[in-house]
């Protein structure tokens, strides 16, 4: 008991000391703060059924059916998108999303989700890789493992939102919350 109250004073400390480190200003797209160099800007990833985007293992047929949402539990899906700078799917491609999930939930609304995202934007190039859990109706925040190149020892993360679900081509927004740690850095 006495255990668990300390543990729950440490998490509201960590919470206050977080908000109080939070960057005043979010516009902004490559900035220092505390001598963290950070990167922030979103992309529009596009997946088309049958075309970018497939269904490699059939999940449980007794679970949620397939729609533009849901797919069955268990199920397989691997995935190579284009990542473009609007939503409009004509504008200019600037990376893609490789990466496969697997249905994780009995109604078929959340994944697992495994991703290399390899980008060349703002005068940056290479990939960060991403792991999580993803809500195919709600936006959902990906922890960022790692990365190569420009991004090599990179930590943060991104945060993937339903834009358009309805069609064969389904278009996501992905903004990416980038952070360098102080050795990596030194090292570049
Ligand atoms: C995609 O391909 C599978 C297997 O051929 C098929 O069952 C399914 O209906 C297709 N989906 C769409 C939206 O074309
Ligand atoms: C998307 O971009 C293309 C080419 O730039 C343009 O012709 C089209 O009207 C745009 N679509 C929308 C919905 O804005």
């Amino acid at each position: 008991m006495a255990s668990s109250l300390q543990n729950y004073v440490f998490v509201v400390l960590l919470f206050l000391v977080t908000i109080q480190f939070k960057p005043t200003s979010s516009s902004s797209h490559h900035h220092h703060h505390n001598h963290l160099k950070s990167l922030h800007f979103s992309l529009y990833q596009h997946e088309t059924i049958n075309k970018t985007g497939y269904i490699i293992v059939n999940g449980i047929k007794e679970s949620a059916g397939v729609t533009e949402t849901t797919t069955p539990f268990g199920t397989l899906f691997v995935f190579q998108d284009p990542l473009t700078l609007t939503s409009n799917r004509s504008s200019k491609l600037v990376g893609i999303a490789e990466g496969t999930s697997i249905t994780s939930s009995l109604d078929g609304l959340q994944s697992i989700s495994i991703a290399k995202l390899t980008v060349r934007v703002k005068g940056y190039k290479g990939s960060v890789s991403i792991v999580g859990g993803t809500n195919n109706i709600k936006a959902s925040d990906h922890p960022i493992v790692g990365g190569t190149e420009d991004f090599l020892f990179v930590q943060g993360y991104v945060t993937s939102s339903p834009v358009d679900l309805k069609g064969i081509t389904v278009t996501y927004k992905i903004e990416f919350h980038i952070y360098w740690p102080p050795y990596a850095i030194q090292s570049s």
